[in-house]
């Protein structure tokens, strides 16, 4: 289809304009076909960028490697240009946005020299679904476009629900790489220089444009920057939630059936949780999302949610049969990996994939790379922050419903992080407000040394949004506040803040994680459906020992300690979110949750 035939007369305009900007050699509307995936595929094949996989091993496969400067999302070049600075807050970086658009317009001038363009009308929900958005991303990327096809609904159809009238997010994205006549990628990932990225959002013109990126987050813009970014904005002015969460299926042995969400911040296992099998007799879990929710109220007046996605972007390092053998199974064919290693038989493989590299591989990087177990020093093979992309349809644990375009209604949220100490494995809010604190105190801990914090230290990360709120954090949590004013208690979600991570003082795990979470999920299903009691604490409502079954691995003493108020660790808590946290977010932090903090407080002296 070429840009002659779109029917929206403001949708052709707007391509027509970037036509004009970016130079591109041609340009072509995307289908959604099949054939068009194929097609995107051989191109970055035939250009040296996608490498197939062994296709009696991973039928459908490919291996892209980025490069070194382009391998996850670049949170310092990633811009909220609201037009007062105020409006993006204390987490977002912010320009003024008449400048941005100007630095970027001359970025994207001629940009596309060489390239096609393509433009990729996307849905993010279901085609059709009263929560789904529709985004249209100018690309000049065919690995955009055929992520993209797995990650969201493109095509035809698409353009069809639009009409002639229809709102879209108009999404701009280029990899900054004009090509000279006759030049070809020729093997080398296209991007520009670190000081060129930018990842820009617009909120009062809910537009999206980023530069100079191709990985991930920075470059299929239906997920981070429209699915959170802008959606946040979309949510906070029309009474909604789009928040940083899985969606999952919980059924128990009677066959009743119960969804859940929950906020983790990045690296806490989120896919694994979703996927998960329990290892509680009976019951069962199935998958509706692993990364993104949104949710609406229905007329019943509970949240609805869908997950805007179609597929998973997972980190693959530690994903193994034995941490989640369902993403194993969704990656065995039609999957999309980018900087894990290559085995001889053109397979692929990572740390923690659960067994030793099979013999000589090459590595992200192109070099080859030989298992030396005995070296600790030796560099990873796959990067940290490789991926697979994955269509859902192909998970075995995807549930029935997870297409269905009223989404399914939510019992509880879940929030949680990893907390060495101090936070128990499970507990629950005592209303609303206190479930809204409990989201705005997310934190975890920093393991990943490149950060430019102290390993050990907790970084918060409210709602695990800190780098996806499309606006100032304050006023967002006072969003969460007037959402639970919408509704009643009996009909809202309840909200549980879960920690997997505790650990001994020795550094010993506390808690096995992985299937055995079932547990607590069981005790979280039961308090839902009123199946069960709890001890009433100063922190909030917490399993009375006998509710929550132990694990063999877990010695009685431990399971005391986990489901313990730590009253001396909440206090340093409390003083530490009174000095160091909540001041962040000056005039704008709700009152409500200083008075949650005061409240709390007071139990703990009591
Ligand atoms: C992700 C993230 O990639 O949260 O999903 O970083
Ligand atoms: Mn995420």
């Amino acid at each position: 289809m070429n840009v002659n035939d779109l029917k929206h007369a403001g949708l052709k305009k707007w391509v027509e304009e970037a036509v004009a900007l970016m130079t591109p050699d041609s340009v072509e509307v995307c289908d959604g076909s099949q054939a068009e995936y194929d097609r995107m595929i051989q191109s970055t094949i035939d250009a040296k960028l996608a490498i197939p996989l062994n296709s009696s091993i991973r039928p459908g496969c490919v291996l892209f490697r980025s490069d070194p400067s382009d391998v996850a999302r670049v949170e310092n070049r990633t811009y909220i240009a609201s037009e007062k600075e105020e409006d993006a807050g204390p987490t977002n970086n912010w320009i003024d946005p008449a400048q941005l658009k100007k630095t970027m317009k001359e970025l994207y001038s001629g940009c596309m020299k060489g390239r096609t363009m393509y433009v990729i009308p996307f849905s993010m929900g279901p085609v059709g679904s009263d929560i789904a958005k529709i985004g249209i991303e100018i690309t000049d990327s065919a690995y955009v476009v055929a992520n993209m096809h797995i990650m969201t609904r493109v095509g035809s159809k698409v353009l069809d629900v639009l009409g002639t009238n229809g709102e879209f997010v108009p999404c701009y994205h280029s990899v900054g790489k004009p090509l000279a006549a006759g030049e070809s990628d020729n093997g080398v990932w296209p991007c520009a220089p670190i000081e060129h990225k930018y990842i820009s959002h617009f909120p009062e013109t809910r537009e999206i444009w980023s530069y100079g990126s191709g990985y991930g987050g920075n470059a299929l813009l239906g997920k981070k920057c429209l699915a959170l970014r802008i959606a946040t904005v979309l949510a906070r002015d029309e009474g909604w939630l789009a928040e940083h969460m899985l969606i999952l299926k919980i059924t128990n042995p009677e066959g009743e059936s119960r969804y859940v969400t929950g906020a983790f911040p990045s690296a806490c296992g989120k896919t694994n949780l979703a996927m998960l099998i329990p290892t509680v007799p009976g019951w069962k879990v199935e998958t509706v999302g692993d990364d993104i929710a949104w949710m609406k109220f229905g007329k019943d007046g509970r949240l609805y949610a869908i997950n805007p996605e179609a597929g998973f972007f997972g980190v693959a390092p530690g994903t193994s049969m034995e941490s989640n053998p369902n993403a194993m199974h969704t990656i065995e064919k039609n999957t999309i990996f980018t900087n894990v290693a290559l085995t001889e038989d053109k397979d692929i493989w990572w740390e923690g994939i659960g067994y030793d590299a099979p013999g000589k591989l090459i590595d992200w990087n192109g070099n080859e790379w030989v298992q030396d177990k005995g070296n600790k020093e030796q560099k990873p093979a796959a990067h940290p922050n490789a991926r697979f992309t994955g269509p859902a349809k192909q998970c075995p644990c995807v549930a029935k419903e997870w297409e269905d375009p009223a989404g399914v209604p939510i019992s509880a949220f879940l929030f949680g992080g990893r907390r060495p100490k101090t936070i128990p494995l499970v507990n629950e809010a005592k209303s609303w407000i206190h479930g809204v604190f409990m989201g705005s105190i997310v934190g975890s801990e920093v393991t990943a040394a490149a950060l430019d914090v102290k390993a050990g230290t907790i970084r918060r990360d409210p709602f695990a949004m800190l780098p996806f709120c499309g606006y100032h954090m304050g006023d967002y949590f006072q969003h969460w506040i007037n959402i639970g004013n919408k509704s009643t208690e009996d009909k809202l979600p309840k909200i549980f803040f879960v920690n997997w991570f505790r650990k001994t003082a020795e550094g010993k795990w506390l808690w096995p994680g992985y299937g055995e979470n079932s547990r607590v999920l069981a005790w979280i299903f039961n308090r839902c459906a009123g199946k069960v009691g709890a001890n009433e604490t100063a922190i909030g409502f917490m399993p009375k020992p006998e509710d929550i079954t132990r694990p063999e691995s877990v010695s009685e003493d431990d399971m005391k300690e986990l489901l313990t108020v730590d009253t001396e660790g909440w206090k340093a808590e409390i003083a530490d979110i009174r000095a160091n946290h909540y001041p962040k977010f000056g005039d704008k932090l709700p009152k409500e949750l200083f008075a949650e903090l005061d409240a709390i407080e007071k139990r703990l002296n009591a």
